[in-house]
């Protein structure tokens, strides 16, 4: 049976857009149930996001990040926001059972593997896979910029070897053989390069940064498993010599006084106004990489950093002081970037909202796998905000208040997905950020990441 998400994103491209919009067109989706909202944005979503894709007017492969061409001009392939979109693509290719759909992944793929070469062996300012993004025509972008950013080739390397690894378990290992350069290539870059200070994935701070690096250890990790598989032993064990070193590393991250994981050490340059050192993109660095116990989503000290987070944006955005219980989170406090220009007002993020969301869901699952809970003073105050008093130990699944509390985590989710819903457009248009005063919508309009941050949490849910 088709999902009725694949039957209305199928629906696009035999009848036309408008169809698919009857039911929502001019009426807001603020008085829609969640259940009932989820569906019909995910088509939406995903029909938005492929608009962004090769889009006419650019190779095949590129993914635009947005498609506004000014103010702000989006109109690029940034490495990393086209590794996190296809990363849901090929999550969305492995899930399909309807072949047409699973086609047009695969050929989107495929397009992007392509893409990636070129850029990988396009002369750069750089000089590297480090750099940023490049003209929708594959040529490199020579304009000033915050470059290199590092977090970029880890990112597509954690992309590349999900799909390597789906070629090969459906037995198609000369495909899969086709990806082993280009995802080496990115590799061996990191695993020769990540020592070496870099713009943060918010393109503003020169530095050593958590966001960073978490990814770069975990395509240390799965590229040294993938390697292996190939018999590149040698490649293995260097790989995983540097992801110990780079544990060690990420462990000074860890601000024990003010119970938070800093974003950036070591500054050596951009912008210095970014005194708590406190910012969202840890949580997205946790999520990204989704390591096996390295800073994973139940780790206490993460838990302990969302809470501030969390309770730092309730209290700095007005919209957060009314509607929905979730809170619209932005990028870091001192923010001035406001989807224009950095010299204004920073605001919450559609697609770091969304990973709250996301971030909520896969801990419930994942105390879920474990059957139980860990309660340590770091994380106690996180589960008291969710309305838990629990004391310290282990809370094992056979307890009652494990099974509330897994629906509590669920439950807390879902209110950050009701926050989005809230401010979204009646068309579903997720633009990069919600004014924090009104609530509108601003900055880069059908910013291709919000659209594949609201997939990917969903799919977790
Ligand atoms: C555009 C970047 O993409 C954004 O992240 C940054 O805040 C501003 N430029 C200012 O550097
Ligand atoms: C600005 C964001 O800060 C950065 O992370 C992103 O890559 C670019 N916009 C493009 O979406």
């Amino acid at each position: 049976m088709k999902k009725l998400h694949e039957i209305l994103f199928l629906g696009v491209f035999t009848l036309g857009a408008s169809s698919v919009f009857a039911a929502s067109e001019n009426s807001s989706f603020r008085s829609m149930p969640l259940e009932k909202w989820m569906p019909l944005q995910e088509s939406i979503s995903l029909k938005n996001l492929f608009k962004n894709i090769s889009p006419l007017g650019t190779s095949p492969g590129v993914v635009v990040a947005s498609p506004s061409q000014q103010n702000p001009d989006y109109w690029y392939h940034w490495v990393r926001d086209a590794a996190l979109v296809m990363d849901l693509i090929v999550d969305q290719y492995l899930k399909s059972q309807n072949p047409e759909l699973k086609a047009r992944y695969l050929n989107a793929i495929w397009d992007y593997v392509n893409f990636s070469h070129l850029n990988q062996h396009t002369p750069t300012p750089s000089g590297g896979p480090g750099e940023p993004k490049f003209h929708v025509d594959g040529k490199a972008f020579v304009g000033p910029w915050g470059r290199p950013q590092n977090d970029g080739p880890a990112l597509r390397a954690l992309t590349l070897i999900k799909f390597a690894r789906a070629l090969i378990s459906e037995t198609k290992a000369e495909e899969a053989w086709r990806l082993f350069g280009i995802i080496k290539y990115d590799l061996e870059f990191v695993s020769h390069h990540w020592t070496e200070p870099c713009f943060d994935l918010w393109e503003e701070i020169k530095g050593q940064h958590f966001y960073t690096l978490i990814v770069q250890y975990q395509s240390m990790i799965s590229g040294a498993a993938y390697v292996s598989l190939v018999g590149d032993s040698g490649a293995a064990q260097w790989y995983l010599e540097q992801a110990k070193k780079m544990e060690n590393v990420l462990e000074r991250h860890w601000d024990k006084r003010n119970s938070y994981i800093l974003s950036t050490l070591n500054r050596v340059g951009g912008i210095d106004y970014k005194k708590s050192n406190l910012d969202a993109s840890v949580i997205l660095g946790v999520l990204h990489a989704n390591t096996d116990s390295v800073f994973a989503v139940d780790d206490p000290r993460v838990e302990s950093s969302l809470l501030r987070l969390k309770q730092t944006f309730k209290a700095l955005y007005s919209i957060n002081q009314s509607g929905p219980e979730g809170v619209g989170i932005g990028r870091y406090p001192e923010d001035k970037y406001d989807g224009y220009s950095s010299s204004g007002e920073g605001n919450p993020w559609i697609l770091i909202t969304n990973g709250f969301a996301e971030y909520y869901y896969r801990l419930a699952k994942r105390y879920q796998e474990r059957g139980m809970i860990l309660v340590t003073p770091l994380n106690q105050s996180f589960f008291k905000d969710l309305g838990f008093n629990l004391s310290n130990g282990n809370l094992k699944k056979e307890d009652r208040v494990f099974k509330s509390l897994i629906e509590r985590l669920r439950a807390e989710g879902d209110q950050y997905f009701i926050r989005v819903k809230y401010h979204v457009d009646s068309d579903g248009q997720m633009s990069e950020q919600m004014n924090r005063w009104s609530g509108f919508l601003q900055g880069a309009r059908d910013l291709t990441w919000s659209y594949a941050s609201f997939l990917t949490a969903l799919s977790h849910r």
